[in-house]
């Protein structure tokens, strides 16, 4: 059950927990009569991404017995963090599995918090495979993104949006397994806002269409690691699928140069450091024209977890 009430629930426990990340007006970056741009900015957020949100508002609705078992998920970096510092706030262990290519920034911000880390598996699918091992084995497992109090954590985002801009129009949103997208989406549709909520994919992998088409969560036969290495997910959630059903209105595939572009973009123009996973909902608005002129537009920097070198490498072009 995912709505109105689980998400102001979890704002309440998050409380002192995640910071309320500023949504930032820029003129810099909305190009020629493509509306007002606003970056709401959870590259900022604890631990550098939205993630805690969730990952935190599951894991204090555990039981004190489940709690003891300690904590696992697997995780390309952000939730893994995120389970981490959760973790370490709660005085209970935890095993992140990563993939075997992690990024070597978000390795050391998990063992930072006294997280074990172990490398498996190249996709999201594996990893939470191995990570079932470790709760098959008395750990409680953290979803990633297929949780009600995950979504839910992630959804307070859509209530801060909403309290800062109530006349948003438009609000990109990066997707993984879809667990912030449809928590976003809840929170803004079920306050009754009219934004246009748009989910941002790579075309490299572009699962949320692939489902919408199929009817169903349905896993990518042809995958190819994007640079976006948060959102590399085969296959959507099921909440997830079904909230963006009922409240998403538009999805947007971008290449992969678009979104080196735009992670490019935002570091010159803005200052702003965000992960590709992230800067990829503006290169997702850069696709739209007059449709949004003097339109509200919030993209949704959603991490900044990326190493200095792969950064440098990207900035270099
Ligand atoms: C920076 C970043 N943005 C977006 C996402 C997508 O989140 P979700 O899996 O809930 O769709 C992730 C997932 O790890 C991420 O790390």
């Amino acid at each position: 059950m995912l709505g109105l009430k689980e998400i102001y629930q979890a704002k309440k426990n998050l409380e002192d927990i995640v910071l309320e990340t500023p949504l930032l007006k820029n003129e810099s970056l909305s190009r020629e009569k493509r509306g007002r741009l606003y970056f709401k900015c959870e590259n900022l957020q604890k631990t550098g991404s939205f993630k805690i949100r969730g990952a935190y508002n599951c894991a204090v609705q555990l039981t004190q017995e489940d709690l003891k078992k300690g904590l696992v998920t697997g995780s390309s970096g952000n939730h893994g963090i995120a389970v981490s510092y959760a973790a370490s706030l709660l005085q209970t262990k935890a095993v992140i599995v990563v993939p075997q290519d992690a990024s070597a920034a978000k390795v050391k911000a998990c063992q930072k918090y006294g997280a074990e880390v172990v490398f498996h598996g190249l996709t999201t699918t594996e990893r939470l495979a191995k990570a079932e091992e470790f709760a098959l084995q008395g750990m409680t497992l953290i979803h990633p993104y297929d949780h009600p109090h995950v979504v839910a954590g992630q959804g307070t985002i859509g209530l801060e949006i909403f309290r800062s801009l109530p006349q948003v129009d438009y609000v990109f949103v990066p997707v993984g397994g879809g667990g912030l997208l449809s928590g976003v989406a809840t929170a803004l549709k079920e306050l009754g806002s009219s934004a246009k909520i748009v989910g941002v994919e790579p075309v490299l992998s572009s699962r949320l269409r692939l489902a919408l088409a199929k009817g169903e969560p349905w896993e990518l036969e042809r995958w190819q690691p994007s640079i976006a290495d948060g959102i590399r997910s085969k296959k959507i959630g099921q909440i997830a699928y079904h909230q963006a059903k009922k409240y998403v209105d538009q999805v947007i595939s971008v290449e992969e140069e678009e979104i080196r572009e735009a992670t490019r973009a935002l570091i010159e123009a803005t200052k702003l450091w965000a992960e590709p996973s992230a800067a990829i909902t503006l290169a997702a608005y850069w696709k739209y024209d007059q449709e949004i002129a003097d339109k509200n537009c919030v993209c949704l920097l959603s991490g900044g977890n990326i190493e200095i070198g792969t950064m440098a490498e990207i900035i270099g072009g």
